[in-house]
C-alpha cells in the first residue's frame, strides 16, 4: 500500500508529463515517501499515453488510467480518487503551475488531522504570475463565487490539494468543469481544513483548456452546491445556511427593536419622529450585532477581528451601508421605475440583506488567515 497517491490529470501534455513525473518521483525520494503516481488521460491526441506506459515499465509506482468518455478534468480527478491505490490523494496539474515540492508538506498536514489541505494562491506568501489581466479577473470572479460557500476558504477553487481518501469516498460528487476542489468541499464529508500558500506559475508549454463554456458550467456548479448544502444538513456548507438563518432571524429581532423605539421615542419621549428613528437604527444595529457576535458567529474560531469593539466599528459601517442600500433602492424603484412602495422597500430589504450578511460575513467575522490578499 502506498502512503500518498498523487494524481495528474493530463489532456496532451508530452511535453510536461516526463518532466512533471520525474519531479514528483525526485520529491518522493528526498522526503522518503512510498508514493504513487496516477495519470488519468482523456485519452490524449499526442504522445502523452506512450510515455506514461513506458514510464510505467521501468517505474512500478507510475500508473496510468485512460478515459474514453466524460472528457473532462473533474470527472478525471473523481475516476482518479476512485482508482488510486493509497489512503492520501494529492491532485496537481502537469503543466509545472504547482510546485511540486509542497506535495510532502501537504501530506504531513493530512497526517496531522486535517482532512483536506489546500494550496492556496490568495493568502499571503501564496499569488501568480504571469497572468493576464483577463485571466485573473475571472480567477477572482470564481473565487468570490466560491467563497460565498466556503468564506473561510481563502482559495476553494484551487487545482493543487490534497484530501484524505474518506473525505470523497461515497460523497455524491457530480463532477464537471475545471473546479474539482469546489464540489469535493460541497458534498464532501470533512471536518479539518489547512491552507498552505504557493505561487501559480502560468503554464510554459501548451496552451490551457479552460474554454468560456467552462465558466457557465462553474455558475451552475455553485448553485447545485448551495442547493445541496442546504438540503443535506450534514453537509460543510450547511454550516453557511445555518448562520445566513441566525443572522436572517437576528435581522427579524432588530425591526421588532426598531419599531418599538421609533413608537416610544416619538411617542413617550416627544422625539422628533426623524431623530427618533436614527436612534432607534443605531440601537437596533447594536442589538443585532450582539446577537450574531454571541449566536449566530459563536462557533467562529480565531477571529481576524479579534476585538469585539473592531468588529462592532465594522459592523456598524456595513450596517450603514445596508441602510444606505435599503433607501436607495426604495426611492430609485419608487420614484424612477413607478413601483408600488411596499414593494419598492422588500427589493431594498433583500438586497440590503445580502450585503449585510456577505460583507459582514467577509470582513467582520471572517477567520483569521496568515494573511488574505
Ligand atoms: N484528463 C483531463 N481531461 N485533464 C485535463 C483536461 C481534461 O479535459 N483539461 C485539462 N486537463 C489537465 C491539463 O493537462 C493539466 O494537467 C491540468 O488539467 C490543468 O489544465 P489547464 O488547462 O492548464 O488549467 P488552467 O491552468 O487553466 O487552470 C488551473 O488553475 C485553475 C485555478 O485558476 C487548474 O489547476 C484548475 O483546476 C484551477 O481551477
Ligand atoms: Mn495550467
Amino acid at each position: 500500500m502506498y502512503d500518498l497517491s498523487v494524481i495528474i490529470p493530463t489532456f496532451n501534455e508530452e511535453e510536461n508529463i516526463p518532466r512533471i513525473i520525474e519531479e514528483v518521483d525526485a520529491v518522493f525520494r528526498k522526503s522518503n515517501l512510498n508514493g504513487e503516481i496516477l495519470v488519468v488521460d482523456d485519452n490524449s491526441k499526442d504522445r502523452t499515453i506512450a510515455i506514461v506506459q513506458k514510464l510505467h515499465t521501468e517505474k512500478e509506482n507510475v500508473n496510468i488510467l485512460v478515459r474514453t468518455s466524460d472528457h473532462g478534468l473533474s470527472q478525471s480527478v473523481a475516476d482518479g480518487f476512485s482508482h488510486a491505490s493509497s489512503d492520501i490523494f494529492v491532485v496537481i496539474d502537469a503543466d509545472f503551475s504547482h510546485p511540486p515540492a509542497l506535495i510532502p508538506k501537504m501530506y504531513d498536514e493530512i497526517r496531522a488531522g486535517n482532512d483536506v489541505v489546500i494550496g492556496s494562491r490568495y493568502m499571503d506568501g501564496g499569488g501568480i504570475k504571469d497572468w493576464p489581466l483577463k485571466r485573473r479577473v475571472i480567477s477572482k470572479g470564481a473565487t468570490f463565487l466560491g467563497r460565498l460557500l466556503f468564506p473561510d476558504i481563502s482559495d476553494p477553487v484551487s487545482g493543487f490539494f490534497a484530501v484524505r481518501k474518506e473525505v470523497v469516498t461515497g460523497a455524491p460528487l457530480k463532477p464537471k468543469g475545471y473546479k474539482i476542489l469546489l464540489e469535493v468541499l460541497g458534498k464532501g464529508t470533512w471536518e479539518n481544513d489547512k491552507e498552505i500558500p504557493f505561487e501559480f506559475v502560468d503554464r510554459e508549454i501548451g496552451s490551457s483548456k479552460l474554454k468560456f463554456r467552462t465558466i457557465a458550467e462553474y455558475a451552475g456548479q455553485v448553485v447545485d452546491i448551495a442547493l445541496f448544502s442546504v438540503l443535506h444538513r450534514g453537509s460543510a456548507g450547511w454550516k453557511e445556511w445555518e448562520r445566513v438563518i441566525k443572522f436572517g432571524l437576528v435581522g427579524l429581532t432588530g425591526i421588532v427593536v426598531n419599531m418599538g423605539l421609533l413608537y416610544y421615542l416619538k411617542e413617550y419621549v416627544g422625539l422628533y419622529y426623524l431623530v427618533a428613528s436614527f436612534i432607534a437604527i443605531e440601537i437596533s444595529i447594536l442589538n443585532n450585532f450582539l446577537w450574531n457576535d454571541l449566536w449566530t458567529f459563536r462557533t467562529q474560531e480565531k477571529q481576524k477581528l479579534s476585538s469585539r469593539w473592531h468588529r462592532l466599528l465594522a459592523f456598524n459601517l456595513v450596517s450603514a451601508g445596508g441602510v444606505v442600500i435599503n433607501l436607495g433602492l426604495l426611492y430609485l424603484f419608487t420614484s424612477v421605475f413607478g413601483v408600488y412602495y411596499l414593494i419598492s422597500n422588500l427589493i431594498g430589504i433583500l438586497v440590503a440583506f445580502l450585503w449585510n450578511f456577505i460583507i459582514n460575513r467577509n470582513i467582520t467575522w471572517i477567520k483569521k488567515k496568515t494573511g488574505r490578499v
